[in-house]
């Protein structure tokens, strides 16, 4: 049995809850250009355009419950406790709404947003949202989401790499492998002796990296892959 199972997780796995990813058909992506909403040069330019994004996000992620890849993930973690961790790109809170604690949210969160000049932080649900760009109470500045735009550095990233070097399974599961340096950890783990596997649907961009890729959905595959994972801790 695997000591410690270390799992990373991309849009996918929040695809059977309703939430569009990113770069499948129909994706966000199609619909609004990386460089006008995620990046800090796009919210420099219009901000008001950045913000109606991330409200429909955040009101979105509001709204959806999750799925049984990520309750199959939170029961895991009951049982297996600190030798289990979640690295997700995601920023919907759900593996957290699922009951998952030990979750390193890598590229921030829609629930938060934070001053642009004082950095002091806000809950969206405390934020008045009605303002097109909305200001801090604290020095009157913008405030952004707090989301890791492509060319900023995502959070945790000395945790994560200690989690990679010290994991024995590393299962990705629900992103295209192309965003790095999420993409890169397979072989990170790789390379310190984890084996790794990849759950998806589909081929990600970076499939050689792994050890085995299951083509199936998170919410169909997981349930029964867990149960298997927790017969075998407790017997
Ligand atoms: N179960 C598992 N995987 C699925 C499912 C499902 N039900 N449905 C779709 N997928 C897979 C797709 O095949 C695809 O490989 O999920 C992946 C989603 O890929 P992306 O849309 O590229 O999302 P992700 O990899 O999480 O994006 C990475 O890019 O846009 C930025 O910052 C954003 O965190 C995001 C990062
Ligand atoms: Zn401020």
């Amino acid at each position: 049995m695997s000591k410690q199972i270390l799992v990373l997780t991309g849009a996918g796995i929040s695809a059977e809850s309703g939430l569009k990813t990113f770069r499948d058909s129909g994706g966000l992506w199609e619909d609004h250009a990386i460089e006008d909403v995620a990046t800090p040069e796009g919210f420099a330019a219009d901000p008001e355009l950045v913000w109606r994004f991330y409200k429909m996000r955040y009101q979105q992620a509001e709204q959806a419950r999750p799925n049984a890849g990520h309750y199959a993930l939170a029961e895991l973690e009951e049982v297996l406790g600190e030798q289990f961790h979640i690295i997700t790109q995601n920023v919907d809170g759900l593996h957290q709404k699922a009951g998952s604690k030990r979750v390193l949210e890598m590229h921030g969160r829609l629930k938060r947003c934070f001053c642009t000049d004082c950095h002091k932080r806000y809950e969206m649900s405390r934020t008045d949202l009605s303002l097109p760009v909305p200001v801090c109470d604290a020095c009157r500045s913008v405030l952004r989401p707090d989301i890791v735009w492509f060319g900023e550095i995502p959070y945790y990233l000395s945790e994560i790499d200690q989690l990679l070097r010290n994991c024995d399974l590393f299962l990705v599961i629900g992103t295209s492998g192309v965003v790095y340096p999420a993409a890169g950890f397979v072989l990170t783990a790789r390379y310190h002796g984890a084996r790794t596997i990849s759950i998806n649907p589909n081929e990600p961009a970076n499939n050689t990296h792994f050890d085995e890729c299951i083509q199936s959905k998170a919410g169909d595959f997981l349930p029964s892959f867990v149960a298997e994972l927790k017969q075998q801790v407790l017997t």
